[in-house]
């Protein structure tokens, strides 16, 4: 069924408090909750409960026990159809199964651990509740176990007391003192040891730290600790945010559909987030784990003391909180590459998201399976939102706006507006017509021509956009878009501002006769042009500087304007964004070359423009590893009429080793310049020099020389850490042959025993590129290692084949056979994770006829399998649809 925002109403009923009661146990587990209800308005309306999977027990109000006609039951809600007047007492005893439970939502076990994951509709699979996020609640959480099986009882808040019980049982009493909606309920049982910290926050208060794992992970806990505690140091600092209670809870699971959950006092992870040792994670993993304990952590505030009034405002918590993860990573590293690889997420899964059929806004207008929602539109576009305010407001004018949306949403379930009336009204601002970024879908395309007066001394930039039709929104409105500039002079410096005319106004740039550099353009028409004035030589633009929208630009820039813009914009951002662009170009023209059977040709420029980003020993070096990087094969064939996977794979290879060979002598030297003996830290001048030494790694082995293959098998088995070993391992895993065999197999035997290194293992088999891996991905299947209950190793797996354009995409359909048959398999197991598995097929219109009519049989096999989920069903159909 399809729930739309239009339709949204107030409950009829609130809660006050609950009290539930958990007899956890091997064959069954029961539920009782006591709930306080009261009317919103009196009058008798009837009180629909949610609730899945459940099996009722006894229903009783006010003490009364309700008789088979007092109530209704369906598959889906358990309804009182006449309550009494006023508040009343709800007693509900239901009986759950989570030994069974395979789809990891409402309680489950995992490992043979209890616990819970709640978001988005998971409490109606523990008892029947109004389940939605603006029921806000006081909780208590009584839990009784088994003593020896599950030592370790843990719930939201506050511990009020524990104690042994008969039969070798005991209990725990947790209190969490703040009202919140059912989705932050948490619970966790088992056997489990904790790293213990404290943390004094700026107002005081000590709190204790834990984070639990079973006993033989505890070691590799210390980063996740170190992340934890720079978080709560850093929304001290940055947004004065402290924590409000004497305890912080995480526990790292290895069955969990998403990366995280921010349960209040309680967050739960999937475990590949919070483990890490120097041996078994690498940087990727280090820098991860870092960014998702912040994003949980803030959610404390933004998501938990301010939540959601309903399921499509989940932006205002998603996106507002991504941002201030992003932010707090990039100070905790480098801004400028944090700000790349955002943009570089955003460009190669957002945009397509964007330009496809599940394509819609950051505030979503309806939906069949909320779970299908938290996607990287709500996620990530909407942390290009919360950014554009910034970028509007300064630091200290987006401060003043978060200030106001605490001061008057704490505690409250409220709407997108209203985080963006905050801003407004703290800042006494014009945000024009900026709330269409929560509406509608769609990446707008913004162009722009320039042209210099060299008499009147007046540049003129020229904007036009467009938004492009989405699913149901034939018809765009213009937007408003923040475009940063700054104009370079011949010598490659930034021209001082002095003022722009614009919409027949002119506007001073320069404060307090203060030269400005950059300025914001807001761009809010269809067409429209701003005049800078007192330009008195011709200047080469740089435009949307740290990417200040999340559009598409094209510009009249030359090739020769881009080389420059590469070499000397004062905007780090930009100049990789140039070295982007000019790549971008130079692929599609080489597709073109090699669909008309033409020789392949570098062009000599993009070697040299690289070579000196490659020499230049001023620049970071992670920055440098991003610069050499191409834009990946996805983002060019979004780019193309009709996309053609072999064409744009052979082109890339081309590049690569045409780059290898030409720049060998300085890979080589970056390799051996950047290794380094010392023990491993998590730092970043370490993770840059690592950075920098794997991808010239990664070029050299592309040359499928023998000499060079050496060079990563040396690397390979000197390593002493898994960021370069795993480096190597994936260097040589680029060429199929006997060397590639017997370090595969190496690496098994080395990591068998821990399945977050043999994730990676599965991962880098399925991704590759080799013609027919399916048939190898079809016998990983069956390997001893493998289970399709456990959903990383799905996304290992399974995602990481359909990362592979030429064999996901390969030409006799046996890449959309194979995701067809495990999608219909693995719905019957779990169907968030089958859900996200299907988006696979989203983009399956852009590909030739052919292609075309192989993608559609599957989906359509899919669409009309027996007993399929929601989840499965909404993005099949909508991909059939669109
Ligand atoms: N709120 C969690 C986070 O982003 C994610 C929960 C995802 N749940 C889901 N059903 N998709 O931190
Ligand atoms: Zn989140």
């Amino acid at each position: 069924k399809e729930i739309f925002l239009k339709d949204h109403k107030l409950p009829d009923y609130y809660f006050d408090s609950v009290d539930l009661n958990f007899l956890l146990g091997e064959e069954k587990t029961i539920v009782s909750s006591k709930i306080t209800v009261f009317p919103r308005v009196d009058g008798s309306s009837p009180l629909v409960l949610d609730g899945a999977d459940l099996k009722l027990l006894s229903v009783k109000v006010n003490g009364e026990e309700l008789k088979n006609g007092d109530y209704h039951l369906d598959s889906r809600h358990l309804t009182i159809p006449s309550p009494p007047s006023g508040t009343f007492m709800l007693e509900i005893v239901t009986e759950i199964y989570p030994q069974k439970n395979t789809s990891l939502e409402g309680l489950y076990k995992s490992s043979g651990n209890f616990c819970t994951q709640c978001e988005a509709e998971g409490f109606r699979k523990i008892t029947f509740y109004q389940d939605r996020p603006d029921i806000m609640a006081k909780y208590t959480v009584r839990i009784e176990a088994d003593k020896s099986l599950y030592p370790v009882l843990l719930s939201n808040g506050n511990l009020l007391g524990q104690g042994d019980l008969e039969g070798g049982k005991h209990y725990a009493l947790w209190e969490d003192p703040f009202k919140k909606p059912c989705y932050l309920f948490g619970l966790v049982a088992g056997q489990l040891e904790s790293r213990d910290d404290t943390f004094v926050t700026s107002s005081g208060r000590n709190v204790s730290l834990r984070i639990w794992t079973p006993a033989q992970d505890v070691h590799k806990t210390a980063h996740a600790m170190y992340s934890l505690k720079a978080a709560m140091k850093w929304d001290e600092d940055v947004f004065g945010l402290e924590y409000d209670l004497d305890l912080f809870n995480i526990v790292a699971v290895p069955d969990f559909n998403m990366g995280a959950m921010e349960n209040k006092s309680l967050n739960i992870f999937n475990s590949k987030l919070v483990l890490a040792s120097p041996e078994t994670a690498s940087d990727a993993d280090y820098a991860a784990i870092l960014g998702v304990i912040g994003h949980e952590y803030f959610h404390n505030w933004t998501g938990n003391r301010v939540t959601c009034r309903d399921w499509f405002q989940l932006s205002l918590k998603e996106g507002l909180t991504v941002f201030r993860d992003q932010e707090f990573s990039s100070d905790m590293g480098s801004r400028t590459v944090k700000r790349i690889a955002d943009v570089s997420r955003l460009r190669i899964s957002q945009f397509p998201q964007d330009a496809g059929p599940m394509a819609h806004p950051v505030r979503p207008h309806s939906y069949i399976k909320m779970d299908n929602f938290y996607t990287v539109t709500v996620y990530e576009k909407g942390a290009e939102v919360v950014r554009m305010y910034k970028t509007l407001l300064g630091s200290q004018g987006f401060r003043k706006g978060m200030d106001l949306y605490f001061k008057r949403h704490d505690g409250q379930a409220v709407t997108c507006e209203d985080f963006f009336a905050a801003m407004r009204d703290a800042n006494d601002a014009d945000f024009a017509n900026f709330l269409q970024w929560y509406s509608q879908a769609g990446t707008p395309l913004v162009k722009v021509t320039s042209s210099y007066d060299a008499a009147a001394h007046t540049f003129t930039l020229k904007f036009s956009q467009e938004v492009p039709p989405t699913p149901g929104q034939p018809v765009k409105e213009p937007m408003f878009i923040p475009v940063v500039s700054g104009l370079l002079d011949p010598s490659g410096k930034d021209m001082p501002l002095s003022s722009v005319y614009h919409d027949g106004a002119l506007r001073s740039i320069a404060n307090n006769s203060e030269p400005a550099y950059s300025t914001i353009l807001r761009v809010t028409k269809k067409e429209e042009e701003f005049v800078f004035s007192d330009i008195h030589e011709r200047p080469v633009p740089s435009l949307l500087r740290g990417f200040s929208a999340p559009v598409r630009l094209e510009s009249d820039l030359s090739d020769s304007d881009l080389f420059f813009l590469l070499a000397h914009d004062s905007d780090d951002f930009n100049r990789w964004e140039a070295g982007q662009v000019l790549a971008r170009k130079l692929m599609l023209s080489l597709v073109v070359d090699f669909q008309q059977g033409k020789p392949l040709v570098l062009n000599p420029k993009f070697v040299q423009g690289l070579r000196s980003i490659l020499c230049d020993s001023s620049l970071d070096k992670e920055f440098i590893a991003k610069a050499i990087t191409l834009p990946g094969e996805g983002e060019i064939m979004d780019m193309m009429e009709v996309a053609d996977p072999d064409a744009v794979h052979a082109v890339r290879s081309f590049i690569r080793k045409q780059l290898a060979s030409e720049l060998k002598a300085d890979f080589l030297s970056l390799v051996e310049n950047n290794r380094s003996s010392e023990e491993y830290v998590f730092n970043y001048p370490n993770m840059a020099r690592r950075a920098l030494k794997n991808i010239a790694l990664a070029y050299l082995a592309s040359l499928e020389d023998q000499e060079l293959t050496e060079l990563a098998l040396h690397e390979y088995k000197t390593a002493t850490n898994m960021t370069e070993q795993f480096a190597a391992l994936a260097a040589i895993a680029q060429n199929p042959g006997k060397i590639h065999d017997e370090v595969l197999a190496d690496f098994y035997t080395k990591w068998r025993d821990d399945f977050l290194v043999v994730n990676k293992w599965f991962a880098l088999q399925a991704m590759s590129d080799v013609p027919g891996n399916v048939e190898n991905v079809r016998n990983l299947l069956s390997h001893p290692a493998y289970d399709l209950r456990n959903p990383n190793k799905v996304y290992s797996l399974i995602g990481g084949f359909c990362s592979s354009p030429v064999n996901f995409h390969a030409k006799d359909g046996s890449g959309y056979k194979f995701l067809g048959e495990i999608v219909v398999q693995l719905d019957k197991i779990n169907p968030q994770v089958a859900s996200r598995m299907v988006s696979a097929f989203s983009r399956w219109r852009r590909y030739d006829e052919t292609r075309q009519n192989l993608a559609k049989a599957q989906l359509e096999m899919i669409v009309s399998a027996n007993g399929l989920s929601e989840n499965v069903f909404e993005i099949a159909s909508k991909c059939l649809a669109a």
